[in-house]
C-alpha cells in the first residue's frame, strides 16, 4: 500500500499515538522564521499535523500560511488554538492531489519520513510543482536509520539519496547540512536544508 490511509491517521491523533508532536513550535523552525522579514509571503506546511509552527506564523501576522493533512483531527485542533486561522487555509487534502496556487515557501518537518519510500521521488516533484520561481523548500530531513522501520513510519534517509531525488527536479540546494540546534531527541539525526526554484 502507497498510502497510509486518513483513517490510520486521524485515528494516531484520535487516541493520543502521536510521538511525533512536540507540543511547541520546533526551535529550527522558531530561529528560520524569526529571520523572515516579508510577512506576505504565501507559506505551506504539508502534513502539517497539529502544526505549532502555522499557528506561530499565523500570530506573528504571517497571515498566508496554509496548511494541508490529510487527517482532519489536527486541522480541528489547529483551528481551536488558533481561532485567526482562516478556514480556507486548513486544507483537508493528501499533498498529492493539491491543485493550488504556488508558494513563495514551503516547510518540511516529519511529513517526508512518514510517507512511504516509493513516493520520494513524487515529493520533490510535486514540492517543484507547488513552489513559485526562487520560491523556497526549508526543512528538516532525518539522516538517520530508524530500527522500527519494517512496521511503518518514521522511515530514515540520509543526505546522498535525497540529493539523487532532487537532481531529477529544477530544485537548486542552496543549503543541506547538519542541523546545529534540533530538539534535543533529534539531536545529531537531522539536516537543515534549503532547496529554491
Ligand atoms: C509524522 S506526522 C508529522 C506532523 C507534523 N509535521 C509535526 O511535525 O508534528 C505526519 C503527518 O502527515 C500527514 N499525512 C500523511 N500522509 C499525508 C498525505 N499524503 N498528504 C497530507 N498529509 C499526510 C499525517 O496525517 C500526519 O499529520
Amino acid at each position: 500500500m502507497e498510502f497510509l490511509s486518513e483513517q490510520y491517521w486521524n485515528n494516531r491523533y484520535l487516541t493520543n499515538n502521536f510521538g511525533w508532536d512536540i507540543g511547541q513550535i520546533s526551535t529550527p523552525f522558531k530561529f528560520y522564521f524569526e529571520s523572515l522579514t516579508n510577512k506576505n509571503l504565501r507559506i505551506l506546511i504539508p502534513g502539517a499535523g497539529n502544526s505549532y509552527e502555522a499557528e506561530w506564523l499565523m500570530n506573528a501576522g504571517f497571515k498566508n500560511t496554509f496548511v494541508c493533512d490529510l487527517a482532519k483531527e489536527p486541522l480541528s485542533n489547529l483551528k481551536s488554538r488558533c481561532l485567526i486561522f482562516p478556514d480556507n487555509q486548513l486544507l483537508h487534502s493528501n499533498f498529492f492531489d493539491l491543485n493550488i496556487e504556488p508558494f513563495d515557501l514551503i516547510i518540511e518537518q516529519t511529513f517526508f519520513c512518514a510517507l512511504n519510500p516509493m513516493l520520494r521521488q513524487n515529493y520533490f516533484n510535486k514540492m517543484q510543482s507547488l513552489l513559485k520561481l526562487n520560491g523556497q523548500l526549508v526543512g528538516l530531513l532525518f539522516n538517520t536509520v530508524f530500527d522500527s522501520e519494517k512496521n511503518g513510519p518514521p522511515y530514515g534517509g540520509n543526505l546522498n539519496e535525497y540529493l539523487n531525488y532532487i537532481k531529477n527536479t529544477t530544485l537548486k540546494v542552496i543549503k543541506m547540512e547538519p542541523c546545529y540546534n534540533s530538539i534535543e531527541p533529534r539531536a545529531n539525526r537531522e539536516l537543515f536544508f534549503i532547496l529554491q526554484n
